[in-house]
Order: structure tokens, then C-alpha cells, then sequence
């Protein structure tokens, strides 16, 4: 094993300090170290965008940063938009427009739409498509996750206030609900 290093950083609100190898993904330390599993692991390469995350205020594969390039840093997962009885706005499009099957793509495309109606409270549609271009989805064809962002964007919710509530929760602790690395992505 080699050196650990520390990193203190902050997820959905709450602050951490952790040790961690220096080759550690920040992806498996969401996922492994926080037991954030909400952010899923599909290609591991930057292409699929199902790790999503948001850092310092921008989109970011998890899978292609490294935990302790996040030392500092502001993150949030999915787990910090809404609860399941607190749905953020996107959450809501979602499920209203069935714009998700399997489910898999989902955590990453609600974080790349947080992005993008941060940045673009009104998009055009070839803006969401753009905006989402980055993010594959094997189940729903788009057309469904497209229309999920339009309502989202035209509902004129700030979608940039997330739920305090679910901010602020504390995500588990090391370990605890860590899945193995190969049950972890099915
Ligand atoms: S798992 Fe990170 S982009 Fe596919
Ligand atoms: S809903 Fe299945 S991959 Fe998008």
C-alpha cells in the first residue's frame, strides 16, 4: 500500500477528513469511503458521464479525478439534490417525464442538468441536448430527459437552491454501506 495522504473536503454540506492513497479514484472514494453509491461507475474512462459529480461548482467525472486533487473542495452527488420525500425540481421532471428506465444514467444526468441550469436557467433545446451531450443513456432514446430539464428549466424553480435539508444530512461513514468495487457497479 502506499503513502496515504489527508484530505478534507466538503460532500452535500458535510465536511470530511480522510486518509487516502494518492491513486485513490474520487469516485470509489464517494462511493467506498462515504457510502455515497448514489454516483455510479460505468466506463470508468470519461465517457459515459454516469459518475457525474459536482466540484466546485462544475460538472467533473469522478472517475477521472483523483480523491486528494478534491482536497479542499466543495462536492456535490446526488445525494445532496433532493430526498424522497423532498424531490428537487429535476428529480420531479424526471419522474413526471419517465425520463429514466434502468436508472443507471440518471445520478450523472441530473448533476450535468444541475450544471447546466445553473449556468443556463433557460436553455434552448440544443443547449439541453448539448449540455447533456456528454451524459449516455442506453434506455430512454433522451427525448424523455430533454423534456424532464425543459420543465424543470420553464417551472422557474431556482434550481441552483438545493434542499437544505438533504444538503445537510450526513452521509455515512467510512465503510458503512461500502459496497465491493464489482457489486458496486451493477
Ligand atoms: S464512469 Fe466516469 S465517465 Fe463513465
Ligand atoms: S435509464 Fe438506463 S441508461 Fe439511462
Amino acid at each position: 500500500m502506499s503513502e496515504q495522504r489527508t484530505i478534507r473536503l466538503t460532500v452535500n454540506g458535510a465536511s470530511f477528513e480522510r486518509e487516502v492513497e494518492p491513486r485513490r479514484l474520487l469516485a470509489d472514494f464517494l462511493r467506498e469511503d462515504l457510502g455515497l453509491t448514489g454516483t455510479h461507475i460505468g466506463c470508468e474512462h470519461g465517457v459515459c458521464g454516469a459518475c457525474t459529480i459536482i466540484l466546485d461548482g462544475d460538472s467533473a467525472r469522478s472517475c477521472l479525478t483523483l480523491a486528494v486533487q478534491a482536497d479542499g473542495a466543495q462536492v456535490q452527488t446526488v445525494e445532496g439534490l433532493g430526498t424522497v420525500d423532498a424531490l428537487h425540481p429535476l428529480q420531479r421532471a424526471f419522474r413526471e417525464h419517465h425520463a429514466l428506465q434502468c436508472g443507471f444514467c440518471t445520478p450523472g444526468m441530473l448533476m450535468a442538468a444541475l450544471d447546466l441550469l445553473r449556468k443556463h436557467p433557460s436553455p434552448t433545446e440544443r443547449e439541453i441536448r448539448e449540455g447533456l451531450s456528454g451524459n449516455l443513456c442506453r434506455c430512454t432514446g433522451y427525448e424523455h430527459i430533454v423534456r424532464a430539464v425543459r420543465t424543470a428549466a420553464a417551472a422557474g424553480e431556482t434550481v441552483g437552491a438545493e434542499t437544505e435539508t438533504a444538503s445537510a444530512a450526513p452521509p455515512r461513514e467510512a465503510g458503512a454501506g461500502a459496497q465491493s468495487r464489482g457489486s458496486a457497479r451493477e
